[in-house]
């Protein structure tokens, strides 16, 4: 069987980094959560009071972040280090949330990131998810998925998933930010979130979990053969 490339894009918090996860273990595949890097791009952005709008300034903090991601001993599971430390459970708190969108809508951050995730999957055998990884990161992935869900299932999933790295969260916030992120990730002139025209589309809204992993292995397997 050949290594493929597996790109899973969609809507904020309709479950593409489960799925992904999963999906990489069933088939011994690397995972590369793209969201975790714009995420950490974000923090460090934050921590150093990198201005926005200054384009000198953003292409200094590119310069100076590194990003590699290390397995969890406990789980197996993949962890984000920036420059060294990991900030896995920090990237995910609401100060970094409400600010991603605005710094992976940068034309520089999105050409140090696209450069940065086709070397790590440049050997397949990889389940990649963002926004824009069939469309842009990997044009020519083996399969495409664009997964949705309804907004309130959304909401009510990134809320236990934030309760359960201890994070304290509240529903409306939540469900307002999931909403400005859809818009403002769809509408965005670089790279906006669009279904690939190739991409095998899941509605997760009343799907098990288990089924929608199976579903993508299913497919997964033919594109294989
Ligand atoms: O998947 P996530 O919610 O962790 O992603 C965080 C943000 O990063 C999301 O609001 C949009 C951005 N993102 C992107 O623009 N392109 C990607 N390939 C992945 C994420």
């Amino acid at each position: 069987m050949k290594k493929i490339i597996i790109a899973i894009d969609g809507l904020s918090g309709c479950g593409k980094s489960s799925t992904a996860k999963s999906v990489a273990k069933a088939l011994n595949y690397a995972y590369i959560d793209s969201g975790a890097m714009y995420r950490a791009v974000t923090l460090y952005f934050l921590n150093n009071h990198t201005k926005l709008n200054n384009i000198g300034e953003i292409s200094q903090s590119l310069d100076r972040v590194h990003i590699d991601f290390h397995l969890d001993g406990n789980d197996g599971s993949q962890r984000i280090l920036l420059n060294g430390v990991d900030v896995e459970d920090e990237i995910r708190g609401m100060s970094v949330t409400e600010r991603v969108s605005d710094v992976s809508k940068i034309k520089e951050v999105r050409q140090a990131l696209v450069a940065k995730q086709r070397i790590l999957g440049a050997r397949k055998g990889v389940v990649m998810d963002g926004r824009d990884i069939g469309s842009v990161v990997f044009p020519h992935a083996e399969l495409k998925v664009f997964m949705s869900a309804n907004l309130e299932v959304r909401a009510a999933r990134r809320m236990k998933e934030l309760a359960d790295r201890g994070h304290s969260a509240d529903l409306e916030q939540i469900r307002e930010n999931l909403a400005k992120r859809d818009f403002l990730d769809s509408t965005r002139s670089e790279s906006p979130l669009v279904k690939a025209k190739d991409a095998v589309e899941i509605d997760t809204s009343d799907l098990h979990f288990e089924d929608q992993v199976a579903k993508i292995l299913e497919l997964a397997k033919e594109r294989m053969n």
